[in-house]
């Protein structure tokens, strides 16, 4: 029969061996070691609780709490000790790592849409809310879709008007974006409601306001009915749109093939003395609407060319048109 006293003095040099060896441990992958030698299945507590059976009968609940308390004792020193070197490795870490918020940052340039794109963006969605489609066509033409189809026959006086860059006897730069009035026309049936954005070509010497490269916005709306006044209803709210309130607006005549009647489009600033050009309009010419195989008896419809450029020199006070294509990034940023 095992002794009493012997056990609580196995007991005690357990907890005094368990109590040292853990005081000395201080890297947590030396844990597991202990928890094994100690409180593991064979451990040295475990062996203790096997010589239980051993003790007297009417000793067995004294040695029988003694061991529990051992147990609970070892476990929670374990456990606390588990908590603080996890806790130190943490913050070595975090001292390790800490990062200095007050070091300047990397300055990162980012990229933004060019001024043009947003003015053309901006143009785009005015008529989009008005109910106006987006349409594209080639930048590379053919006479009969840049001049013919717009009542510009060969031969014709008023193809001097476009300084051309021709390509083939046949195909061009487009001068304008009115020939994309041709191509949708021919595809569609009336109502046609549509505006056309797109890079434009002239041989023009470049000076502050003529550019060989620049951008326009057709506009054409198709059905039956309409009448210039139409067009006043449409151009007055843009206008209110685009340039803001209080702006006036005026019409002139003027001549294209493809309109009858023409207009040339002003419009004054609030408290301005003069009048600017904005665009040339008109009501599109039979002559055109029979190209694309419309009946002018009934349909009708009114159109107009604005630059792009011009558009955004008016907005911003840009006074030349050179500023567009030179990429000086400090006016390229301002907008
Ligand atoms: N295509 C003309 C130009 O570039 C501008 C223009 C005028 C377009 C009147 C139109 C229009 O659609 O109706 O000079």
């Amino acid at each position: 029969m095992a002794k009493l006293a012997d056990l609580r003095d196995d007991i005690k040099k357990v907890e005094a061996d368990l109590g040292a060896q853990l005081e000395a441990i201080d890297d947590p992958s030396s844990l597991e070691a202990f928890r094994v030698e100690f409180l593991g299945r064979k451990g040295r507590i475990s062996a203790l609780l096997k010589q239980l059976g051993a003790v007297e009968p009417a000793e067995r609940a004294q040695a029988g709490q003694w061991l529990n308390d051992l147990k609970d004792r070892s476990a929670s020193a374990f456990s606390a000790r588990e908590t603080e070197l996890r806790r130190r490795a943490m913050d070595d870490r975090l001292a390790k790592e800490r990062a200095d918020v007050t070091l300047p940052g990397v300055y990162r340039p980012y990229g933004h849409a060019h001024p043009l794109s947003k003015v053309q963006e901006e143009i785009e969605s005015i008529f989009m809310r008005m109910g106006f489609d987006v349409a594209t066509g080639p930048e590379i033409e053919t006479e009969y879709y840049n001049f013919e189809a717009l009542n510009i026959p060969a031969d014709h006086p008023a193809r001097a008007d476009w300084d051309t860059f021709y390509i083939t006897d046949s195909t061009l730069l487009r001068p304008h974006t009115s020939p994309v009035q041709i191509r949708v026309m021919e595809r569609s049936t009336p109502p046609v409601r549509i505006i056309c954005p797109g890079r434009c070509y002239r041989r023009d010497a470049q000076d502050a306001t003529h550019s060989p490269v620049f951008h326009q916005i057709e506009l054409l709306w198709v059905e039956e009915g309409l009448s210039l006044a139409n067009l006043k209803f449409v151009l007055e709210l843009f206008t209110k749109e685009y340039f803001g309130p209080g702006y006036e607006m005026r019409f002139s005549g003027d001549f294209f093939p493809f309109t009858e009647p023409s207009v040339q489009v002003h419009i004054k600033a609030p408290g301005a003395s003069h009048w600017l050009e904005i665009m040339g309009a008109g009501m599109v010419d039979p002559a055109v609407l029979t190209a694309v195989g419309y009946d002018p008896e009934r349909i009708t419809g009114f159109a107009f060319g604005l630059g792009i450029e011009r558009m955004a020199m008016l907005k911003y006070g840009i006074d030349d048109i050179r500023t567009f294509l030179t990429n000086d990034l400090r006016f390229v940023h301002q907008l």
